[in-house]
């Protein structure tokens, strides 16, 4: 097993256009962006490491000694090496599709890294064998992605400083059973997303403005696993998916899909340049999402209810509206501030309230990354 966070935390790089082209630039905005603390930015947690330890996973034994026989083959040890002729398909791009790619990739090196250091911390604090076992196999995944992602970045003179984020970042933390619902969700949406972007431009080549595209379809069955370990340790305690807990579950998939929506509406030149529909992009990753967690959670998400999406829409533009008036001066922009906020609420009480699907278990708990 490789040891993990050998991460570079260099601030500078030799090139800083928007090619990628030779040049100096400091990459202090880029970290100071990744620590940002707003609703949407990607999180550092932490839990109650003694309580995980007591996870036992007797229940999925079988299925757990295949997954952590699979880690152990590491098919993608070297799948992050980067070439050295990556840089010869960096491309020109205008300013805007540089602004929102770059905030693309600085939001991706920060959950990336977020995994990281919360799987690494945990392997830590760890004297259960399989806890440990699985925490180091995906902590080093998730060293490989963010370091790649980082990389990408210094290309562009800005990568992430990744030792200060570590050093700096709000922790938030989350019980146990909260981490294993959200950290499933996220790692399960980014398998969704990464294929879904790979298969369009699968399809559409010249669409491909960026080398690091062509790395995600075996980067995303690294997540596909460690969302398949996620559940499996969720299966192996069936009561983390009973009774009140099941609201708490409704709570995650409602909070996970409203953000990435609302995020991914705020990156409109990104969407157009890989050529899909932001909407459709979305809707997309929800159905891919919603049909694998039958793996593990006891109903799913009715996305295909109008209103779902209507709902979204409604927090998507409250937001956006937030955003505006924080930017602007004055009592009436704190009166938009306060009112779209108080509407992004009221009309995520109202997605949360809508009828959702519910799923029989599978005996068999894991699933081929098919899509
Ligand atoms: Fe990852
Ligand atoms: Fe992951």
């Amino acid at each position: 097993m490789q040891e993990t966070v050998a991460l570079d935390s260099t601030t500078e790089s030799t090139a800083a256009t928007r090619t990628g082209k030779p040049a100096r630039k400091h990459s202090e905005q880029s970290t100071s962006r990744a620590k940002q603390d707003t609703i949407l930015s990607p999180r550092f947690y932490t839990t109650d490491f003694k309580a995980m330890d007591r996870f036992d996973v007797t229940p999925v034994r079988e299925e757990w000694d295949a997954l952590m026989a699979e880690f152990d083959l590491d098919t993608n040890r070297e799948h992050f090496v980067r070439p050295e002729d990556f840089v010869d398909e960096l491309q020109e791009l205008s300013p805007e599709l540089y602004e929102e790619f770059l905030e693309f990739l600085i939001s991706s090196v920060t959950s990336e890294f977020s995994g990281c250091v919360l799987y690494s911390d945990t392997k830590k604090q760890s004297q259960n064998p399989d806890i440990k076992n699985l925490m180091g196999y995906m902590a080093r995944d998730e060293s490989r992605h963010a370091g790649f992602i980082n990389h990408c970045l210094k290309d562009f003179g800005v990568g992430v400083d990744l030792g200060f984020l570590r050093r700096e970042k709000k922790y938030k933390f989350f019980k146990p059973k909260f981490i294993l619902y959200a950290t499933y969700l996220s790692e399960k949406i980014g398998y969704a997303r990464y294929i879904a972007i790979y298969r369009q431009l699968e399809a559409n080549p010249e669409k491909r403005f960026h080398p690091i595209f062509r790395w995600f379809k075996q980067w995303c069955n690294d997540e596909f696993r460690h969302g398949d370990a996620l559940a499996l340790l969720m299966r192996s305690q069936p009561e983390l998916l009973r009774g009140t807990n099941k609201l708490w579950i409704r709570f995650f998939l409602n909070a996970v899909y409203a953000t990435m929506f609302v995020r991914d509406h705020q990156r409109p030149v990104f969407h157009a340049a890989l050529g899909v529909d932001t909407t459709e992009y979305d809707m997309q990753v929800f159905d891919i999402t919603s049909t694998i967690s039958e793996q593990v959670f006891p109903f799913k998400i009715d996305h295909e209810n109008p209103k779902f999406l209507q709902h979204l829409q409604k927090i998507s533009h409250n937001i956006e509206k937030m955003n505006e008036a924080s930017r602007q001066k004055g009592f009436a922009a704190k009166l938009t501030q306060i009112s779209s906020a108080a509407g992004a609420g009221i009309t995520f009480i109202k997605l949360y309230m809508l009828p959702v699907i519910s799923n029989e278990l599978p005996e068999t708990v894991r699933l081929k990354p098919a899509w």
